[in-house]
């Protein structure tokens, strides 16, 4: 997207139906994101972008997770999840920018991206920032759609490109490029939800 205002300004319309409309189809992504993550307890987590924090629930107790998101209306919902979902303590939710985050160096084992590397408006910033507040040999997971080679897909996608700032996301991001722009070792991929239109990249940071 463009800049962090209409980032903000599209979430904020987003907040209040977010999971009514992608609640249950970014579900099995998120399901299959967190079991690789195999966290354990006293491991401390990133969440980045965690939005309405659909995802806090499905992280096992007693790992330290902290979820950032720059939207405050998303965040705010986020906070449902801190009170009612069985929270031991060990969540946190903070508003704050992906591509300038306040953490120190090595702050975590593990990192997770869902759906927001065509939502950010620098991804390599971001990606610049998840490799420092990453511990170094930690697990990076970014959840995404990413352009689609074939021609029906690339029709609509690039037919949809111009409306980016409108949907909140870019329908087209190229996952070849984005591998080469950010010093990731790929562990695996593996294709997940509707039609496996999604990809969930493992990777380690170096
Ligand atoms: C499509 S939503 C994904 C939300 C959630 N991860 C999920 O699984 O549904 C993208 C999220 O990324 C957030 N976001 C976009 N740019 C950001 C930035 N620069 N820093 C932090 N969060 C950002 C948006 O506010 C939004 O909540």
């Amino acid at each position: 997207m463009d800049d962090k205002t209409t980032v903000i300004k599209a979430y904020k319309r987003y907040a209040k139906n977010y999971d009514r409309i992608f609640g249950k189809i970014f579900e099995h992504g998120r399901r299959v994101l967190v079991d690789k993550m195999r966290a354990e307890a006293g491991q401390r987590l990133l969440e980045v972008g965690v939005g309405t924090g659909l995802s806090l629930p499905l992280y096992p107790e007693g790992v330290s997770v902290v979820g950032i998101d720059i939207s405050p209306h998303m965040l705010w919902l986020a906070k449902n999840y801190i009170h009612d979902g069985g929270a031991d303590g060990t969540r946190h939710l903070s508003l704050m920018d992906a591509q300038q985050m306040s953490f120190a160096d090595n702050s975590f084992d593990k990192v997770a991206l869902m759906y927001v590397v065509t939502v950010v408006p620098r991804p390599d910033l971001m990606m610049a920032e998840v490799a420092r507040v990453c511990r170094p040999g930690g697990d990076i997971f970014v959840l995404n759609h990413f352009s689609n080679h074939r021609l029906i897909p690339r029709m609509v996608e690039k037919a949809m490109l111009p409306f980016r700032n409108l949907l909140g996301f870019s329908p087209r991001f190229s996952m070849e490029a984005f591998l080469e722009e950010n010093p990731l070792q790929v562990v695996d991929t593996c294709q997940v939800n509707l039609m496996g239109y999604w990809t969930l990249i493992h990777a380690r940071n170096i």
